[in-house]
């Protein structure tokens, strides 16, 4: 008899009782008139005299632990109003559900993919910590070449050959490094530059990069195929514009201004007049980083081009100051919608 109280008193303690109705079938199984507690006050009858004020003790024991945790479950459920005797209320109003937004340069970026992808051109991606080869020296940027100053790096101190990319220029090189052409590829993704932040500077932003190579590709070509974009981005009405750059991995290069989409060309303080606004660099690849990349450039040739997501943004959205973005408060972030 001891051995079956102690079954039951450790069947007590570990019961976990799911919803009202499973507390209610362990309170019958043991409380009833037919329960296991109940027949095991039935047996105490027969137990032998001396034995019975040690038994009887621990049988008032399991009784009032059985009860206890029965009445303790049976209190946690209608607390959580899981009875059925506590109707739910209909009619209350329901709680708002709050729906996210994407963040604005994640519209942009999808945008700018999706403008691209329906000319045939793939996405791709690099890392972020790159070697010097691919950021700079396999794009024409040797250690001594003054156009690093263009860019203010920041190196790995562990490791100076290790850089937080610059530019997404550097996924070209893995690019053509890694497959044949025709190559019509971009990629989109974070760099890093060592600035001051400002409303229109900061230490980390965004860049999309364009490549395309095959055989007898021109400058026509680029010039046709960022036209389509401009339009695309910002609207049929838009023109474009180049003006001769310099960039060390293209040659020809250029920089690209589109009239300016809030004043239509007729100049205001967004453009500050001019009626254009710049919205990125291009060029033809230079022939010594196709030839730095294993293509070879007496047989084909390429142009590139790269974009900042957050100037196409802000141009878009029409927003101010940059450090907006990198703030996450959800009043700004909740405006946008998607644009197509
Ligand atoms: N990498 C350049 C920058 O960050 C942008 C750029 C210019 C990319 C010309 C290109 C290009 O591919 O052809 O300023």
């Amino acid at each position: 008899m001891k051995s079956k109280i102690e079954e039951l008193l450790n069947e007590i303690e570990t019961f976990v009782g799911e919803s009202k109705e499973h507390v209610e079938e362990f309170r019958i199984k043991l409380l009833s008139k037919k329960g296991k507690v109940t027949e095991l006050f039935d047996e105490f009858k027969t137990i032998a005299p001396e034995m019975r004020k040690e038994v009887g003790q621990a049988l008032n024991q399991l009784k009032n632990k059985a009860q206890d945790k029965v009445n303790e479950l049976k209190e946690k459920f209608e607390e959580q109003g899981g009875g059925n005797d506590q109707q739910v209320d209909l009619t209350l109003p329901a709680e708002a559900v709050t729906v996210g937004s994407r963040h604005p340069l994640s519209l942009v970026r999808n945008q700018i993919v999706d403008i691209f992808s329906r000319i045939g051109f793939t996405v791709s991606e690099g890392p972020e910590i790159e070697d010097d080869w691919h950021n700079f020296t396999a794009l024409n940027t040797p250690a001594d070449h003054p156009a690093r100053d263009m860019q203010d790096t920041f190196y790995i101190s562990e490791n100076p050959d290790m850089v937080l990319r610059t530019q997404t220029s550097s996924v070209q090189v893995h690019i053509m490094e890694n497959s044949k052409p025709p190559i019509r590829t971009i990629s989109p993704g974070r760099v890093y530059r060592n600035e001051a932040i400002s409303a229109r500077a900061h230490c980390q932003f965004h860049q999309v990069e364009g490549l395309y190579i095959d055989k007898n590709v021109s400058f026509a070509d680029l010039k046709q195929t960022l036209m389509y974009f401009a339009k695309e981005m910002f609207g049929e009405e838009t023109q474009i514009r180049l003006r001769p750059s310099f960039f060390p991995f293209t040659e020809i290069s250029a920089e690209m201004d589109i009239s300016c989409p809030f004043c239509k060309g007729n100049g205001c303080n967004i453009c500050k007049g001019a009626g254009w606004v710049e919205i990125l660099g291009c060029g033809m690849v230079d022939p010594a980083v196709l030839d730095n990349c294993g293509i070879d450039s007496k047989q084909y040739s390429g142009f590139a081009f790269g974009m900042g997501v957050e100037r196409i943004t802000m141009l878009k959205y029409q927003v101010k100051d940059l450090r907006l973005f990198f703030e996450n408060d959800v009043r700004f972030l909740k405006q946008f919608k998607p644009a197509l």
